[in-house]
């Protein structure tokens, strides 16, 4: 098992520009609410160490909304079932050591106050998951009070009233007071606009220093995400864990070197993150795409690329992941490479994105059989679309693969 070095607030934020694509227009919601609750902690005096979970859980405090749809109603002050997406989202947490201090956060961030203090957490996670709620609900209040005026600064009043009307029932009151005091000057709200919220939290990752992270250190942080994808669809439900266990199957029967058939297992996790940005019905989609809904799912490879590119030491996986809708004779998109130009691992993330999507079922059509899955990569092949050296592979190992790229728990 190789190591890998990699700034783990850089590979948060990243990711969490995933998160934060589910939002479609209404994006950096994850990000306004890492910069809102940092800006009152520091008003309150927290200590370095604090802050830094706070952020993290912030960044990442709605990991348990992949669909457009529940998306939708986060921008309500209000909504019923809003436990369920703190839940989701603290599961997530729990399932990777790196992000589980983070899960009291997420799981508590829309409870009042008033009930919080009577559970039995730590106190500072009571805090942390209290001042999110309130950061999380600036930053609704923002988007209801702007609708009206379109200037975040005439909002100010409107917004710093409804939290306050809260103070000791849904928020803890020192919290409010520091909000009050940030909200004070301008400044606080013209950093909320787009630019300046991403280069504040660019800010926070130059601070961050590179760890090195084991290979299933890595592959259980990156399976959060590759998670919050799949949930997306009933039809896409374990789709990426399947890639990326066949994606290693073939590098393993290629004999390829350890470190990068564990790249093919990132790389397959991560090659549909952009899918995030999708509207859910496209996806669910019984019949043929309008020209415009096949543009919206088009680009989802160009976003994986680009959420992934910036994290150093996964340069490769990303463009890997990137590059798996890209076809030999220069059809895919979205660079229309041609084969000398797709990498060698890029073409089996193709080849085993296919097979796993045709083993699945789809709102159109049921599962395929190995025999019939093979057919239809033979084809791809003969056209010129898929690899045929890897097309050929898989015909002489046909019911493993099919039975690996169905696999539901990657081997640990
Ligand atoms: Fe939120
Ligand atoms: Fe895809
Ligand atoms: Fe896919």
């Amino acid at each position: 098992m190789s190591s890998f070095h990699i700034n783990l607030h850089e590979a948060i934020y990243s990711l969490s520009d995933a998160l934060d694509l589910v939002g479609v227009t209404h994006i950096h919601h994850g990000k306004r609410v890492a910069y809102i609750a940092a800006e009152i902690a520091k008003q309150c005096g927290w200590l370095q160490g604090q802050m830094d979970e706070l952020f993290q859980a912030a960044i990442l405090h709605d990991s348990g909304v992949s669909k457009t749809s529940v998306h939708a109603r986060l921008a309500q002050f209000e909504w019923e079932n809003e436990q369920e997406h703190c839940n989701l989202g603290a599961a997530l947490m729990e399932s990777c050591d790196l992000l589980r201090p983070l899960s009291n956060l997420i799981r508590y961030h829309h409870t009042h106050w008033d009930q919080l203090q009577g559970l039995a957490i730590d106190y500072n996670e009571k805090i942390a998951a209290n001042c999110i709620y309130l950061a999380d609900r600036i930053d609704i209040s923002c988007l209801i009070a702007r609708g009206s005026s379109g200037n975040l600064l005439l909002t100010k009043d409107e917004v710093s009233a409804r939290i306050f009307e809260r103070r000791g029932s849904w928020f803890e009151p020192r919290l409010v007071d520091g909000f009050a005091k940030a909200a004070s000057s301008e400044g606080f709200w013209f950093a909320l606009e787009g630019e300046h919220v991403s280069g504040y939290v660019s800010r926070w990752i130059f601070d961050a220093e590179t760890v090195e992270l084991d290979f299933q250190q890595l592959r259980n942080l990156v399976r959060v995400f590759s998670r919050i994808v799949d949930a997306k669809s009933a039809f896409t439900r374990e789709h990426s864990e399947g890639v990326a266990a066949l994606a290693r199957y073939l590098g393993e029967m290629f004999e390829l070197p350890e470190r990068t058939c564990e790249m093919l297992e990132l790389a397959g996790l991560l090659h549909d993150l952009g899918k995030l940005r999708v509207p859910d019905e496209l996806l669910e989609k019984n019949g043929k795409l309008t020209q415009l809904e096949y543009a919206d799912v088009q680009r989802h490879s160009f976003d994986t690329y680009n959420i992934l590119k910036d994290i150093h030491g996964l340069e490769e996986v990303a463009l890997w992941a990137g590059q798996h809708h890209e076809r030999i004779d220069g059809s895919g998109y979205p660079y229309h490479r041609k084969k000398e130009e797709i990498s060698f691992e890029s073409r089996i993330i193709a080849v085993a994105d296919v097979f796993q999507a045709l083993a699945q079922t789809r709102p159109y059509r049921g599962p395929l059989p190995p025999l019939e899955i093979l057919r239809i990569l033979k084809d791809h092949a003969k056209s010129g679309k898929l690899d045929a050296e890897i097309v050929n592979r898989i015909e002489s190992q046909l019911e493993q693969c099919h039975k690996v790229a169905l696999t539901t728990e990657l081997k640990l």
